[in-house]
């Protein structure tokens, strides 16, 4: 009997994979006698033992039934079609949360996901790198992957990392916390995930600003909270348009607003505070780009003014380093430690050990504020050729949220409605330049078409030419 063995591993397991290819092929049909186990050992130049361990694997998986002395023989039905394949199989949901996922979150339409092949792309998320950030890094990683002990990590995080972003937080963003405040998350994304079922049953209610960053939104919709996005006016959230019955928990960026660019006035800060204190409301304060200002000094955060301890403050490497990372911190309010660190504990049991160590390193030996006053000189050289270029090119066509910080702008289209600006995103990528639509990050989108658009990807150079790209989709459809 001719029979193929591949030669990875054992013999026994090569003989049992090649007879069941066997009976794929058809060539050892149901019902057909296995050759007796004396006669294949001398055939093939195998032991009697490999080839008895072969069949006795056989007859266990259901292959071949019968014993031996007495024959073996082939069981129906082994038709390679007739095997279930995982894939094809959609099952309708399986738990009210898979319901949640599929009606709030679709994955194939993510918004700022990048078009492949474009020449060009205003995408916000892709944060500004150099070749000196990338050769550190590699270097601290090195470092720690020789160093870090292999055990698990501790679910709050490294103390060095925890240290080094309490020493950050203190110089650059007026936060006093200590180490034991800090949990270490893997990005903002984790952060809300956590807090949501650290403060929020389901059914119960969440504001966000309108408009408001998508993932968060639909982490709070899939954990089952109710989500109402309230209008952000020229000093932040407006706290006169809550519902009338106060929200559990409030989601605010009073740094640097998503995506409008509103930095929330101390006035309303206080106003929040004294809101959350009286209606026992906790306050998500998301710092996502606080580090990137261009014309003053970063306004101290939100958590700095909390004197009742309401404020869940929650910083992120994706905007200052690269989001691959995958690395984030939340300085949990007095009295919460306990349920955020188990929360952790279930998620992930804690964040890559190896990662926190390099990062602690980078910290510590000033490189990480070395990259940050490189890239902060960048992204202010990019926003200015920016604004620039759209005000030469396109003039009073748009009107531009310029927020003088962060990474990305936003740009109205003074004469285009919703569907004229999705013809003009479609026309320009036939041109190679992807543009983004504000639209998906609103729950109820504007009646205007509008952009956002990040600039820490691309160098001056190409945000001329990529502005010239979208002047002249602009004036073609008669939009400028
Ligand atoms: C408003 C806002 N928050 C947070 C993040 C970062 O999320 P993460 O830390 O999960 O990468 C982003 C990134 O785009 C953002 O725009």
């Amino acid at each position: 009997m001719h029979v193929n063995m591949d030669g990875q591993g054992p013999l026994h397991a090569q003989l049992t994979r090649a007879l069941k290819a066997a009976m794929f092929a058809g060539r050892l049909g149901e019902g057909g006698r296995l050759p007796a186990t004396r006669q294949l050992a001398r055939e093939l130049g195998l032991s009697r033992n490999t080839v008895l361990a072969a069949y006795e694997q056989l007859r266990a998986e259901g292959f071949v039934r019968g014993q031996v002395g007495s024959g073996s023989f082939v069981t129906p039905p082994v038709k390679p079609e007739a095997l279930p394949s995982p894939a094809q199989v959609e099952h309708p949901p399986q738990s009210a949360f898979a319901r949640r996922g599929r009606r709030f979150h679709d994955h194939a339409t993510m918004p700022g996901r990048a078009t492949p092949g474009m020449r060009y792309a205003f995408s916000y998320g892709v944060p500004y790198t150099n070749p000196a950030l990338t050769t550190a890094w590699a270097r601290e990683l090195g470092r720690a992957a020789a160093y870090t002990p292999p055990n698990y990590p501790m679910t709050q995080g490294l103390p060095a990392l925890r240290e080094a972003v309490c020493d950050y937080l203190a110089r650059r963003r007026g936060v006093r916390a200590a180490p034991a405040d800090v949990l270490i998350v893997a990005g903002t994304q984790q952060a809300m995930a956590l807090t949501a079922r650290v403060l929020l049953d389901v059914g119960e209610s969440a504001v966000l600003e309108e408009p408001h960053y998508t993932a968060m939104r639909e982490v709070l919709q899939i954990h089952g909270a109710q989500v109402e996005a309230v209008e952000v006016d020229a000093h932040g959230l407006r706290l006169d348009r809550l519902p009338a019955a106060p929200p559990k928990l409030v989601c605010v960026t009073p740094s640097h607003q998503f995506p409008s660019g509103v930095v929330m006035s101390l006035e309303r800060r206080l106003e929040l505070l004294a809101y959350a204190s009286r209606h026992d409301c906790w306050i998500f304060e998301d710092d996502y780009d606080g580090e990137f200002r261009y014309d003053a000094q970063p306004l101290a955060a939100l958590r700095s003014l909390d004197r009742d301890g309401r404020v869940v403050y929650v910083g992120t490497f994706s905007k200052a380093l690269f989001p691959s990372l995958r690395l984030g911190y939340l300085v949990m309010p007095p009295g919460l430690q306990r349920d955020y660190l188990n929360a952790k504990w279930q998620d992930d049991f804690g964040s890559s050990a190896i990662e926190q160590a390099a990062l602690a390193n980078f910290m510590a030996d000033g490189g990480f504020e070395r990259h940050l006053r490189r890239a902060g000189r960048a992204l202010l050289e990019r926003r200015g050729a920016l604004l620039a270029a759209l005000s030469r090119e396109l003039g009073d066509a748009l009107h531009v949220a310029d927020s003088r910080a962060g990474m990305h702008l936003v740009a109205w289209l003074r004469r285009a409605d919703p569907e004229q600006g999705n013809a003009l995103i479609l026309a320009a990528r036939e041109k190679g330049l992807d543009l983004y639509s504000i639209a998906p990050y609103y729950q109820r989108p504007p009646p205007q078409a509008g952009l956002l658009m990040g600039f820490a990807s691309m160098s001056v150079a190409e945000i001329e030419q990529a502005v010239q790209v979208f002047a002249t989709c602009m004036r073609e459809r008669g939009l400028a």
